[in-house]
């Protein structure tokens, strides 16, 4: 089976493979554009990019429900176990594990961490993902442009997802530029008209993509599945 992904809304994504739910960043209770309420979404495993409240999101709730194996950096995993959570996995940038739908490499972010009750989270991080199908998918998750995407590029990516909000992540200017460097076969773009002060014109943005890349951009709207 295709691997198929979901936006959630920001920074919130569904991706399924083989029958198995991986959830990103699930941060929906708070969410003005979550397309789908806690209690409702699949997930066998979630990834965590970074220790900020619209990232950790209902990540607790979701995993105590589902018994999903949550994914992160090292100090957010002790964190979540001092939560009551039994099955987390740390790792650090750089590290790649392999589970049963894939393996998930820590990319570097340039962002913040802080968790929502203040403690270390840690440095920040994106995620590629390597699915079993062969299907590579790098989430940048909140970071700003830095020119080890290309190295990230050079490993072959199906699918990119990048913020475009500005202001805490990369711009629009700025992905456009990380789609240069990544080469993607496709783009997503996500983070973005949550609020206000990150509100962009995502079908502008595609279009430069269209005209100054070879990647496909993929628009969607909170909810909305497409192919990989
Ligand atoms: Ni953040
Ligand atoms: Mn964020």
């Amino acid at each position: 089976m295709a691997t198929r992904v979901r936006w959630l809304g920001h920074a919130a994504l569904l991706l399924e493979s083989d029958g198995t739910h991986v959830l990103i960043d699930p941060f929906l209770t708070d969410n003005p554009k979550a397309a789908v309420k806690p209690d409702e979404v699949a997930a066998d495993f979630i990834l965590v990019s970074h220790g900020h409240g619209d990232h950790v999101g209902d990540t607790l709730a979701i995993a105590r429900r589902t018994g999903a194996t949550v994914v992160c950096n090292y100090e957010i995993s002790l964190w979540l176990q001092k939560q009551g959570l039994q099955k987390v996995h740390g790792q650090q940038h750089g590290g790649s594990h392999r589970f049963p739908f894939g393996r998930v490499k820590l990319t570097l972010a340039f962002h913040g961490s802080m968790l929502p009750d203040g403690s270390n989270g840690g440095n920040p991080c994106g995620f590629y993902i390597t699915f079993n199908d062969g299907t590579r998918v790098y989430d940048a998750a909140d970071t700003g442009l830095f020119g080890d995407m290309r190295l990230i590029g050079e490993e072959g990516v199906d699918l990119a997802i990048l913020p475009i909000g500005d202001n805490y992540t990369m711009g629009p200017d700025d992905a456009l530029r990380a789609v240069k460097l990544i080469q993607p076969r496709k783009v997503l773009p996500i983070h973005y008209n949550t609020w206000d002060v990150i509100a962009q014109d995502a079908a502008a943005w595609a279009q430069q993509v269209r005209q100054q890349t070879q990647a496909t951009p993929v628009v969607l709207k909170p909810g909305e599945w497409a192919e990989v």
